[in-house]
């Protein structure tokens, strides 16, 4: 039993295997929430001593208590205009004017499995262990509901939550803000850790106290975004990767979205997480409800690598459907940065022999085979081969590939539309734009409104219809723009406020249906690069193209930074050619190696260039790779600092390590690590050690050691000297000396 309710102090526990989650329900009624950490046995009850705090108002029916605030007492769900001054997770206006909410408990139910979220992506109960709390709350004015759920998966350390509200009044309403979750620390000190970026240089780790007032960290571009992931981490402020206490917040949501994190006047925190409320305003009438996506939440007090492993597991086993989250991927080639635009049937063909050549499974025809799109300003939204490029269409190209031994994977930016366009010209009306004003243009291309369930069918049935046709087990998934002139012409002027939801769920269906048909084909996730690495998207796609920046130097910061939530078996990473197309950077073609093999490898050049020596190094890293693919895609990851990683079997019988230096110096002095994710008892040979970037050969290195000796003393490494040196270890268990 995870979730138990003590009916005489009206306590709420939901237990994990290593947090406790407390609530009360207050005298009156209030939800309040108790605590959320390491385990306690004891039923908190009355912890929060209310206390008198001038200017904080009180529940008319304790008024006569004046330390009785709903602006000082935590909370599962604030609301506004009731006394409570902070972060409202609710804001709502009613027909008749009416505005807030004075939500009080009504009933709950616990019951076994999950529960599920109508539309929208969450995780399931793959084991048959995850108990579902629903807490109603009522509004006695409004009459509105809101049922609170808690999915307690134990042995995952996960608290999965989303919101219902329903209008059981008896007038319409407008929601305005319907966050997720709210969650209150009350006590303890807490740093703020999110993950900032751009188009290129994606989620880039920053950690800074809290202040006084509220953080945001959101997103009103209609996707999760490049500039702000929507995921964060609170830590307490000692706490390092391997010690202390942290909470993580992840939004299982792919459009825009808000997390306001607020330290109010009495040190609390406050964390209220959802849907952005940017231009956000849903109708719901009598008897309708409003479902809020779901947020997961897991607490460890063994620091922020244990807290990734945690989101790691999950979202691998528990979010990601796809029977690719446990599968091995294919290595693939993609034609973009070899060719761009500029190809024929007999060049893709001709990449296609020299990835067959290089050992790789699958080619993926990137971007231009559609229309007449010889660039990026035409021909989005028109999905039928160019004949002047591809004669005959796709299906001489996927036979002529699968002939070779060769799986066959398309691009497709199926969310767009190019102004220049037959779509575009058949169905203005299908494009994201305000009357009377003309759009904010970006890439050249226009928003398909995915609110019309004709849009989005007309979507389906053209994605199935090419998946039909032809044998191609593979769909590149892109959105290369953010969402602007947010107005849908089939909506009505009250309902335009519904749009950019209403567009996600959109898009959710597409997926859904296409997930379900084609369970085979393995979609890639992708937005410019990683515009779009969200829990959301990772229920349907095992993995995302993670930046269109290959160059190593920054990737592995990219990566680095996408680590603390996500796993690698959700990172797309490439090696590509030299000089870098996004940096210009020259590396050598092992550094680039090591950095892609942080993720699922592979390839975006043209075969045809590489050199005989070239060719024969990549064939030894396919196969390489495909001896560590399984602890890369389902080991324990590990940051060994920001440019270190490794990955571990969770039986802690192999390890793969890699190090690199991104500033080789002059006489530079040890390189010197201690490992991770070994067990102490046990020994480790370095069975294969491939040094990369390496201008001046480093000192062999192999022996046997023990786990303790690589935990606790850690492995001297020889200096490595050149262009991103590094090395990468192969650690294997064996016989002590
Ligand atoms: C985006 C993607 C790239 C490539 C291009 C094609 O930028 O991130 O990988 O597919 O689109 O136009």
């Amino acid at each position: 039993m995870s979730i138990r309710y003590d009916a005489t102090q009206r306590i709420f526990r939901l237990e994990t295997n290593h947090t406790t989650y407390q609530m009360q329900v207050g005298p009156v009624g209030h939800l309040l929430h108790l605590y959320y950490g390491r385990p306690v046995p004891d039923a908190l009850g009355y912890r929060l001593l209310p206390r008198d705090c001038g200017f904080s108002p009180n529940p008319y029916d304790l008024r006569e208590h004046r330390g009785w605030s709903l602006d000082t007492l935590p909370q599962e769900y604030s609301s506004a205009d009731n006394g409570d001054f902070r972060c409202p997770s609710l804001e709502v206006r009613t027909a008749s004017g009416m505005r807030g909410s004075d939500l009080r408990y009504v009933t709950h139910e616990i019951s076994k499995g999950k529960y599920a979220l109508s539309g929208l992506p969450a995780a399931f109960d793959r084991d048959d262990t995850c108990e579902t709390l629903s807490v109603t709350l009522k509004d006695a004015a409004t009459g509105l509901e809101a049922e609170l759920l808690y999915g307690v998966f134990a042995a995952e350390d996960v608290i999965a939550r989303a919101v219902r509200i329903k209008n059981a009044g008896t007038e319409p309403m407008t929601l305005h803000r319907v966050a997720s979750a709210c969650l209150d620390l009350p006590f303890g000190s807490w740093e703020l850790l999110h993950f900032h970026g751009r188009h290129c240089m994606e989620r880039q780790p920053e950690r800074r106290p809290l202040l006084h007032g509220v953080q945001t960290i959101s997103s009103n571009r209609g996707a999760s975004s490049h500039q702000h992931n929507p995921f964060l981490m609170l830590c307490a402020p000692e706490t390092t990767e391997d010690t202390g206490e942290c909470i993580g917040v992840m939004p299982v949501y792919s459009g825009g979205h808000r997390t306001d994190v607020e330290l109010d006047q009495s040190g609390s925190v406050r964390v209220v997480t959802g849907i952005s409320d940017a231009g956000f305003a849903w109708q719901l009438s009598p008897g309708e409800t409003f479902t809020a996506p779901e947020v997961l939440l897991s607490f460890t007090p063994s620091g922020l690598t244990a807290l990734s492993q945690t989101f790691h597991r999950f979202l691998r086993r528990n979010l990601c459907r796809s029977k690719f989250s446990q599968q091995p991927r294919p290595v693939l080639v993609n034609s973009w940065e070899a060719a761009y635009f500029d190809f024929d049937a007999d060049r893709i063909l001709s990449i296609a022999r020299g990835a067959k050549e290089l050992g790789a499974d699958l080619l993926v025809l990137d971007d231009g085979w559609f229309g007449r799109r010889s660039h990026d300003k035409t021909s989005l939204g028109d999905w039928t081969p160019d004949e002047g490029k591809l004669p005959g269409g796709l299906e001489p190209l996927v036979r002529a590939v699968n002939d070779l031994g060769l799986q066959f994977g398309l691009w497709i930016e199926p969310e767009m539309v190019s102004e220049d366009s037959d779509l575009y010209r058949a169905h203005p009306d299908w494009a994201l734009t305000v009357p009377g004003r003309k759009p904010a243009m970006s890439r050249d291309q226009l928003v398909l409104d995915l609110s019309r369930p004709e849009v989005s069918d007309w979507i389906f049935e053209t994605i199935a219809g090419l998946l039909r046709a032809h044998n191609i087990t593979y769909i590149k998934w892109d959105m290369n723009r953010s969402l602007t002139d947010v107005f849908s012409r089939a909506l009505p002027p009250e309902r335009q406020g519904e749009t950019a939801h209403r567009w996600v769920l959109g898009l959710y269906e597409i997926l859904e249906r296409l997930t379900a048909e084609f369970p085979d084909v393995l979609f890639e996730g992708c937005a410019g690069g990683g515009g779009r690495f969200d829990a959301g998207m990772l229920a349907y796609v095992p993995q995302i193209w993670c930046s269109d920046n290959t160059d190593p130097y920054s990737r592995i910061a990219i990566q680095y930074g996408t680590s603390f939530g996500y796993p690698a078996s959700a990172v797309g990473a490439h090696v590509s050619a030299s000089p870098n197309h996004q940096t210009g950077r020259r590396t050598p073609l092992s550094s680039r190696a090591a950095a892609a093999m942080a993720g699922m490898l592979g390839y975006e050049l043209d075969p045809g260039k590489l050199s005989e020596d070239e060719k024969a190094e990549i064939r030894r890293q396919i196969a390489d790779y495909r001896e560590f693919a399984p602890l890369i895609q389902l080991g324990d990851h590990y940051r060994l600092g920001t440019s270190a990683w490794m990955f571990a079997s969770p039986e802690r019988d192999r390890a793969l390590v890699t190090v690199t230096v991104p500033a080789p110096e002059g006489n530079p002095r040890p390189l010197h690590l201690r490992l991770k994710g070994l067990d102490p008892e046990k020994y480790y040979a370095i069975s294969r050690i491939r040094y990369f970037g390496c201008e001046i050969e480093p000192a062999p290195l192999q022996g046997v050691y023990s786990g303790a000796a690589l935990l606790y003393a850690g492995l001297t490494l020889p200096q490595l000297y050149g262009n991103l040196p590094g090395a990468q270890l192969l650690l294997e268990q064996t016989e002590a000396l």
